[in-house]
């Protein structure tokens, strides 16, 4: 059992995290990163063998170069979108017409300090790339808004529906890291409110609060810690087991 203080610690073994995972073929994906792209890659950069992640916008590629080696790059327009299983009505998004025609994938090689990865990123709306994705390692959202607006997705990822692809997504013993953004339903209590319910206390100057552990879905969801903090926000690592998962 977790001692009551771990949820507010920083996580800083990362071995642990990530043990018993497959390292071969471990995937993180961050949608609507923008540009935050350098401190998630250095941070996973050792457990991680493909990076993808997904924005309308084209790939932060100085961002990218200042934060790792590039050794290799090419695009290629992504294909099949006919078989994914939401049609665009089903999730609410942003101008999903005017994106609707954006189906860039940007492949790159790279490296950080000795680790080698893919970097892939999805140029296209990013409930689609997920779909894109057979397994998630890491599923990492941040400082972005369930509202449309000032900048924000409002892609509800942590809600009903999407939410349940998230987690069908992410394998067994997988981790989600988020500071609770694009979640919270207003004024009810849902299993899986202590993903957001202390948003406020997230506040990087406020003391860290210690999230609950709870289960959905069938998957258990222990909180293991605060991750970097991002635009005053931290955010918490979370490990889902799910009991049933075939071996
Ligand atoms: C508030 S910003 C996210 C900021 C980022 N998480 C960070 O920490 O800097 C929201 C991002 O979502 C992207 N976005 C909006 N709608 C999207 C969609 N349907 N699919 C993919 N990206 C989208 C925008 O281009 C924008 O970069």
């Amino acid at each position: 059992m977790k001692s009551r203080e771990s949820g507010r610690q920083p996580v800083r073994n990362f071995d642990r995290l990530f043990h018993g995972l497959n390292l071969a073929e471990s995937v993180f994906f961050y949608p609507c990163c923008s540009s935050d792209v350098s401190q998630p890659i250095r941070f996973f950069a050792p457990h991680i063998s493909r990076f993808c992640f997904a924005d309308i916008q084209p790939p932060p590629v100085s961002e990218l170069r200042k934060a790792v080696d590039i050794h290799e790059e090419h695009s290629v327009v992504i294909s099949g979108y006919e078989f994914l299983q939401y049609s665009p009505e089903d999730v609410p998004r942003r101008e999903l017409e005017r994106i609707a025609d954006l189906r860039a994938l940007h492949n790159y090689s790279a490296s950080y300090k000795g680790s080698e990865f893919e970097i892939s990123w999805y140029q296209c709306d990013a409930v689609h790339a997920l779909q894109q994705i057979d397994q998630v390692t890491v599923f990492c959202h941040r400082s972005d808004g369930p509202i449309w607006g000032e900048g924000s997705s409002g892609i509800p990822w942590l809600q009903k529906d999407l939410f349940s692809l998230v987690i069908d997504k992410i394998v067994d013993n997988g981790l989600l890291v988020t500071d609770g953004s694009c979640g919270h339903y207003p004024d009810t209590e849902h299993p899986h409110s202590p993903l957001w319910r202390d948003l406020r206390a997230n506040k990087s100057d406020c003391p860290a609060s210690m999230p609950e552990d709870f289960e959905l879905n069938h998957a258990r969801f222990r909180c293991l810690g605060t991750f970097l903090s991002r635009r005053g926000v931290r955010s918490y690592i979370w490990k889902i087991s799910k009991p049933g998962a075939l071996l």
